[in-house]
């Protein structure tokens, strides 16, 4: 569906999606390197189970909800690639964490 045109000039990272290893731009988003990667949905929606994908691009839809580097629930049309990075596709809702600071103001 989606082809980047050729750019020889361009730097590159590496990184992995859903185990996939790629090289991407420096310039990409974990979620345009998602596209890139034709995985299809990106995660899946915890009220239904629904297939999301990245819609919008720019932080608005939320549907680009995915696991990068291991933390859940990323942003990933906001997250810039860099060399290493792994971005996983995200089942559901992220697990909660009880009892840490990150779910203490819930
Ligand atoms: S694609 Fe819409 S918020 Fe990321």
């Amino acid at each position: 569906m989606f082809r980047k045109l050729p750019d020889p000039a361009c730097a590159t990272v590496a990184v992995t999606v859903d185990g996939q290893a790629m090289r991407v731009a420096t310039h990409e988003t974990a979620a345009s390197a998602a596209l890139l990667a034709a995985m299809g949905a990106t995660r899946t929606s915890p009220v239904n189970g629904e297939p999301r994908a990245p819609f919008c691009m720019m932080g608005v839809c939320y549907d680009c909800l995915m696991v990068i580097d291991g933390v859940p629930s990323r942003q990933a049309c906001l997250v810039p690639v860099r060399d290493g990075m792994r971005i996983e596709r995200q089942a559901g809702a992220r697990a909660l964490a009880f009892g840490s600071a990150e779910t203490a103001d819930v």
